[in-house]
């Protein structure tokens, strides 16, 4: 397989990035974000989440965000739901495509959806089957697949199942979480080339957090075994609230300084990523997780 010469950039910084904010991020900050990543030439903005208040307040606004957004018809907004509640939520709100999601290890599966890994993949096969009645697309993430915080190793065969069942119940693409970012490029390359074998690579994409740094070297591992779909950060902002210790996802501007380099293409522009990338750090008051976009906006400064 042979290195892709584009990559689709799969923009979670308004949902995975914020939904470990403690104090609440206002809509219209929010709304700001995903206009700003949408400027920047990303074509897939997450935009929040249906998922229980309860466990996840920072997502409760995502109705008010979705609605509130300049919706762009070359943009797409998923938003992530659990069950079928979710799913009707999004319908209500006139979202085109929800984001699914299940486990490869049973205690993150259950920190996580308070369900089994059954459970959770019968929950979103009615989500599947509802949102093809509604004429939503469906995308799929297993988290925890190069490890879980709770049980360590994770078997790849689990992770294959997941993939299989989640595409064969009609997710157009599966998303593998590294969740806890302990991934290594060797054990990256390996787990995509095994999951290759049961969903067509075109349909993988890969979801790494950098909380070991390991992330970029990840991606390239993955983009080596012909992985076309990355999922980032805008200023590598976030972590699962089920997931502690773990940092945020990889940073969008890490992802595309490198896929740049390489002469990959994606459609996104740097300067406007760091316009959005420097918006949300000065309202977060805190300095930008990204090497890339440290460098390139110090950088900018000195010749300003
Ligand atoms: P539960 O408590 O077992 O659910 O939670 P329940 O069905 O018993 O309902 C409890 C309450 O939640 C009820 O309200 C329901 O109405 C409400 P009450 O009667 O108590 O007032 N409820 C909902 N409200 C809004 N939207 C909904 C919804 N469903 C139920 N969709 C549940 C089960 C799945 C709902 C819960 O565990 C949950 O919301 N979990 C989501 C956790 C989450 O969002 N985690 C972060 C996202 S995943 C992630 O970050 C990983 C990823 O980035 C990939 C990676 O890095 O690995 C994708
Ligand atoms: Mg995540």
């Amino acid at each position: 397989m042979s290195m892709p010469s584009r990559v689709k950039i799969v923009e979670v910084g308004p949902r995975d990035g914020l939904q470990n904010e403690k104090a609440h991020v206002p809509t219209k900050v929010k709304v700001e974000l995903i206009n700003k990543l949408a400027d920047a030439g990303l074509s897939v903005i997450e935009a929040g989440s249906f998922v229980s208040p309860k466990w996840v307040p920072q997502m409760a606004d995502t109705r008010e965000v979705f609605i509130q957004s300049a919706i762009r018809s070359d943009v797409c907004y998923p938003v992530l739901v659990p069950n079928l509640k979710g799913l009707e939520a999004a319908v209500e709100a006139g979202v085109q495509e929800v984001a699914g999601f299940a486990a490869a290890s049973e205690t993150f599966s259950q920190k996580n959806t308070n369900c089994t890994i059954k459970e959770s993949l019968e929950r979103q096969k009615i989500v599947c089957d509802e949102a093809a009645r509604c004429g939503l697309r469906v995308r799929g993430y297993i988290s925890v697949v190069l490890g879980c915080p709770y049980e360590g190793e994770v078997d790849p065969a689990v992770v294959s199942d997941v993939a299989r069942q989640l595409y064969d119940m009609g997710c157009y693409e599966v998303s593998l979480g590294d969740t806890v970012g302990v991934g290594t490029p060797r054990r990256t390359k390996d787990l995509f080339e095994h999951v290759a074998k049961v969903v067509p690579v075109e349909n993988l994409g890969g979801h790494f957090h950098d909380t070991y740094g390991q992330a970029i070297g990840n991606i390239f591992a993955s983009l080596d075994v012909g992985v076309s779909i990355f999922d980032s950060s805008i200023a590598g902002l976030g972590g699962c609230p089920y997931s502690p210790g773990a940092t945020g996802n990889v940073s969008t501007e890490d992802v595309l300084y490198m896929l740049n380099g390489m002469g990959i293409e994606t459609g996104v522009d740097m300067n406007k990523l760091l316009v959005a990338a420097e918006y949300i750090c000065e309202y977060l008051e805190r300095p930008t997780s990204s090497r890339a976009g440290r460098a390139l906006l110090s950088k900018r400064h000195l010749v300003a």
